[in-house]
Order: structure tokens, then C-alpha cells, then sequence
């Protein structure tokens, strides 16, 4: 009679796949589809967002091969630069973003970029940009196929979408040409000023030509929700309101405004960051299986959740909702400035630079189940992570004084820095008796994979330019996002509420109160 093996996870098991692994990228040793030769525009082209993100990453993609042969880099911009200074400065800032720049490789890469001046409002500037692009097709074989970048501040978007209409450049000339627009964040301040946009760039271009960029979803972990939560069968069972307790999203940032105050006081911590990459990670955690990881497939699945949205007491928003301020503070020994301090900041500026909101997910999978939101600037640690906290098991046997319940067991998705993931559990303390305590059975990306994973503006820009828009957000999505943020936005304007907190804390006391009400307590990661 045959002997039935069942298989178990051992080592050959391991060998097995690490085999396999190298075998496929001994077979495949470009991993993606290289874009078809392109022209990459960027407009504001002399910004630091060019200078610090999207040279560096258009660079090392060209330094792992995933760059077609016949591409080139176009900077515009008002400022007065020639081609020689212009991809200096260029060298400088991508050495500076830490990527290493090797001559040889350079001097081919800055040979493909050139700088147009010209103004955003100015038609004549436009046509001009439409003949180095011309020519640029003819010289260097990029057949027609362009990306167009808005890197300039938002209020800029309109006119320069505007003009590449008026310039033709919206459409491919030729026959096998295409054309796309990267946006990038934020889109618009409220539903209205979003609406607008779309509308504006619908006159000019097909939605299917549109990419609006967050550069969260570029990010490693992020994208690791899907394939943690649909590829792995052990989440889904408990991924709902039977066995969740809880969500907590945190984006701290350590650094307060950095020079960019003037950029801030308009913007602050809803629009700037809860209604982008907070909102993104919500979605994503919360989100049903996408029947297949196409575009369409996952932002309908994300834009499902951002429908169901809704805050605790509708007719009072700021009910859940803590806004705050930094002032000075003390971290490491060192005095910290306060926002009203800081360089392009009004002295008596009430913008809020700390954000943190209760939502529920108003669905099946998730009624009841409080997702906790928070955001700000000059935090304690510098961390971005998602934490699933389960259910506390219902009864504790044990005899244990202080641990009279047993904790919640936690999943951290940690989004940075040390991007990686950690399992929270009680295991016994070795010796006599039967003491417990929490451990972390934890993963980190650099470990598994040797090295840091890539910039998440790498990921983006190659998806955007292979034509792959599942990472990037939808008119509908957008839209729904700020849906939910206006009426926040509408009240935190007629509201004097905003406590201060020092800058070095974790923010505001009452951002403690707004989970002790619930009988929660923010992690302190
Ligand atoms: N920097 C980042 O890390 C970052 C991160 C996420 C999103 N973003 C978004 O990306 C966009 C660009 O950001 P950035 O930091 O690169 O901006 P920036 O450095 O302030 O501006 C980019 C360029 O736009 C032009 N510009 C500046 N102010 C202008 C004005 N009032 N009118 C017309 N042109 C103006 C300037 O070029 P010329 O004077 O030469 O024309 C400038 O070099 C913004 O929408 C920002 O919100 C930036």
C-alpha cells in the first residue's frame, strides 16, 4: 500500500524556495517590463521634489536597468538656468538624496537631460516646449511617448494642464505615440477646489492618460498589505469586527516644518496628510479582496471603504476629531523650537500640525470596530505603522497579579523607518511559575532581503510610465476622500480648539482622551 507524505515546513521546504527564487531571476534578470522610450518632463523642474525624489529615482532606475535605451529628462521651470548648471545642480542633490553616482554612468544619464525655461500661464512657452519635444523624438528615438510631471505648487496645475492642451501636447501627434500626466499630491484643499481639478484636467486629458500620485502606495509595505492580507490564509479568517478590536494609523513625523512653513500654513495636517496617506493606508487595511490586482478591480474595492466611511456623530464631526499645535520642547537634551518659531510661519498662526480622528468602517466586515487615526509633526519618533489589535482572549487563567486580562495580541505593519512587520503575543517567562509576557515575532525587509528596500517614487514612476495605474488614485477615489474631510475642514475653521503640545511628545492630552473613552490607549510605538 503507498505510504501518504504529508507535507510539513522544513528546510527542504525552505531550500525549495530559495531555489526556485534564484533560478527565476537567473532567467529573468530585468524582473519588470521596461517602459517604451519616453520623454519625462517635469514641470518645476528646478523644485526640491525634482531635485530630491524624482532625478535620484529616474537615476537609479536607469542604474538597474529598468529604463528603456532611448529615454530623456526635461526640466521647466521659470528660474534662468543653462543645460550644463542645470544638471549640475542635479549631480549635486542626487548624491546628496544618498544614491551612489558614478561617473560614467552620469555623464551618459545627464547627457539625456536638457532644461526649458519658460512660464506656466505663457502659451508661447508652451510651443516652445513642443518643439524640443520634437526634436528630442527625432534625435534621441523616444517615438512620440511622453510623461508629463506636475511638480510645481498646486495652484500651478491649472495653468500648465491648460496650456498643454492649448499646445496639442495632450494628445500623441503620431500614430503608436502616448501621453501621460503625473499629479502630484495634494489634489485640491477641499471637494470643491478637488472637483475643479478633475474637471479641468478632464477637458484636456483622458482620465486612462491620468496618474495622481501618493507615494505611500509606492512604499514597500504598503504594497505588502495586499499579499499579507489575500495571499497568506491565515489573516483573512480574523480580518473583521469579530476578531479585531481596534485599528490604530500613525504617521509621526520628528522633524517640524523644515523651511517649508509657508507651504504648510496652508496646507496643515488634515489636507497635508490625513486625507492622502492616512487615508490610503485605511482603505487598504480595510478593503475586500480585489477579484484580480488590476487597476480598476483594487481602487473599486478602495473606493468601496472610503464610501462606508463615516465619523462616529455625523452632525458633529470634531466630536472624534483632535487637532493640535507644537510649541517648544525638550528632546535629547535639546530645546526644541515651537511652530510659531519656525522660518514662514505666522506668529499668531492657528494651523493645525497634529491631527488625530476616530472613523468607523460602516460595513459588515467592520461594524463597530473603531479605526484611530493620527498624524503630526515634531512627535516624539519618527515611525509611520498600521496596528491591527485583536480581540483580548476572554478569560485569564493564570494567577498572575498584574496581568489580571491578557493583552491583546497586535499586528504592526511597520511603513517606516525599518519597514517590516511584528507579531505581538504573551509567551511564558522561562523558570518557576507561570509569569507572562508580551514578545514580538517580527520580520524586517532589510533582514529578509538584504539591503533597504527601494525609494517609493522608483516603484511609482515605473509603474506610471509602463502605464500601470493600480497604485495611483482615481477621480472617485479622490472625490470620496475629501467627501469625508470637508465637513472636518468646514468645522476645524469655525473652531478656536487647538491645544498645544510640546514638541519632542507624543501630542496633545486630548488626543489621549478622545481613546480612554473607548477604554483604549494609543501604542506608543
Ligand atoms: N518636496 C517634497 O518632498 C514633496 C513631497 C510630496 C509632495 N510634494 C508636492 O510636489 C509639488 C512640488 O513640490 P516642491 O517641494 O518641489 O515645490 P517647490 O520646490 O516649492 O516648487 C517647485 C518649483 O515650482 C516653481 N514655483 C515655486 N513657486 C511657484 C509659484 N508661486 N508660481 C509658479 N511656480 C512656482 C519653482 O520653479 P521655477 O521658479 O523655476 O518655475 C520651484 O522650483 C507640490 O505640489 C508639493 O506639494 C512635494
Amino acid at each position: 500500500m503507498a505510504s501518504v507524505v504529508t507535507p510539513s515546513i522544513d528546510e527542504d521546504i525552505w531550500q525549495d524556495v530559495w531555489d526556485e527564487e534564484r533560478a527565476w531571476r537567473e532567467e529573468n534578470p530585468v524582473q519588470e517590463k521596461v517602459p517604451d522610450p519616453l520623454t519625462f518632463v517635469i514641470f518645476g523642474g528646478t523644485g526640491d521634489l525634482a531635485h530630491r525624489k524624482l532625478v535620484p529615482a529616474l537615476y537609479s532606475l536607469t542604474t538597474s536597468k529598468l529604463m528603456p535605451t532611448q529615454f530623456a529628462i526635461v526640466g521647466f521651470g521659470r528660474s534662468d538656468r543653462d543645460n550644463d548648471e542645470y544638471r549640475q545642480g542635479l549631480r549635486e542633490s542626487v548624491q546628496a538624496s544618498g544614491v551612489r553616482v558614478q561617473d560614467s554612468t552620469w555623464d551618459d544619464f545627464a547627457q539625456r537631460i536638457c532644461y526649458v525655461q519658460g512660464r506656466y500661464d505663457d502659451e508661447m512657452s508652451f510651443s516652445a516646449l513642443a518643439e524640443t519635444l520634437d526634436r528630442i523624438d527625432i534625435e534621441s528615438g523616444t517615438e512620440n511617448h511622453r510623461v508629463f510631471y506636475l511638480a510645481t505648487p498646486p495652484d500651478v496645475y491649472a495653468d500648465v494642464v491648460h496650456n498643454l492642451g492649448t499646445a496639442q501636447l495632450n494628445q500623441p501627434s503620431q500614430e503608436n505615440g502616448w501621453v501621460k500626466l503625473i499629479v502630484e499630491k495634494p489634489f485640491g484643499r477641499d471637494l470643491a477646489t478637488a472637483r475643479s481639478l478633475n474637471h479641468c484636467i478632464h477637458e484636456v486629458f483622458d482620465e486612462s492618460q491620468v496618474y495622481r500620485i501618493d507615494h505611500y502606495l509606492g512604499k514597500e509595505t504598503v504594497q505588502n498589505i495586499f499579499v499579507l492580507r489575500f495571499i497568506n490564509g491565515i489573516f483573512e479568517p480574523i480580518w473583521n469586527r469579530n476578531y479585531v478590536d481596534n485599528v490604530q494609523i500613525t504617521a509621526a513625523e520628528s522633524l517640524g516644518v523644515e523651511g517649508r512653513g509657508g507651504y504648510y500654513e496652508k496646507a496643515g495636517a488634515i489636507r497635508d496628510m490625513m486625507e492622502s496617506h492616512l487615508l490610503q493606508l485605511l482603505t487598504l487595511t480595510a478593503m475586500e479582496p480585489p477579484p484580480a490586482f488590476t487597476a480598476d478591480k483594487v481602487r473599486d474595492e478602495k473606493v468601496k471603504v472610503l464610501d462606508a466611511l463615516e465619523y462616529p456623530d455625523e452632525h458633529h464631526p470634531m466630536r472624534s476629531v483632535v487637532r493640535g499645535q507644537y510649541g517648544r520642547g525638550m528632546a535629547d537634551g535639546r530645546m526644541l523650537p515651537g511652530y510659531h518659531d519656525e522660518e514662514g510661519v505666522a506668529p499668531v498662526s492657528r494651523t493645525e500640525t497634529y491631527v488625530a480622528a476616530k472613523f468607523f468602517v460602516d460595513n459588515w466586515r467592520w461594524a463597530g470596530v473603531p479605526f484611530y487615526l493620527r498624524t503630526g509633526k515634531r512627535l516624539a519618533k519618527r515611525v509611520s505603522e498600521i496596528a491591527i489589535q485583536f480581540r483580548r482572549a476572554p478569560h485569564m487563567f493564570l494567577p498572575d497579579g498584574k496581568a489580571s486580562r491578557p493583552r491583546s495580541n497586535v499586528l504592526v505593519l511597520r511603513i517606516q523607518p525599518d519597514d517590516g512587520m511584528a507579531l505581538r503575543m504573551e509567551v511564558k517567562v522561562p523558570g518557576p511559575g507561570m509569569r507572562v509576557r508580551p514578545v514580538d515575532m517580527s520580520f524586517m525587509y532589510k533582514e529578509a532581503f538584504g539591503g533597504a528596500s527601494p525609494d517609493a517614487y522608483q516603484r511609482l514612476l515605473l509603474d506610471a510610465m509602463r502605464g500601470d495605474s493600480t497604485l495611483f488614485t482615481r477621480t472617485d477615489e479622490v472625490e470620496t476622500a475629501w467627501a469625508l474631510m470637508t465637513p472636518m475642514l468646514e468645522a476645524q475653521s469655525n473652531s478656536d480648539d487647538l491645544p498645544m503640545y510640546p514638541a519632542g511628545s507624543w501630542g496633545p492630552a486630548e488626543a489621549d482622551a478622545l481613546l480612554e473613552q473607548d477604554g483604549h490607549r494609543w501604542r506608543k510605538p
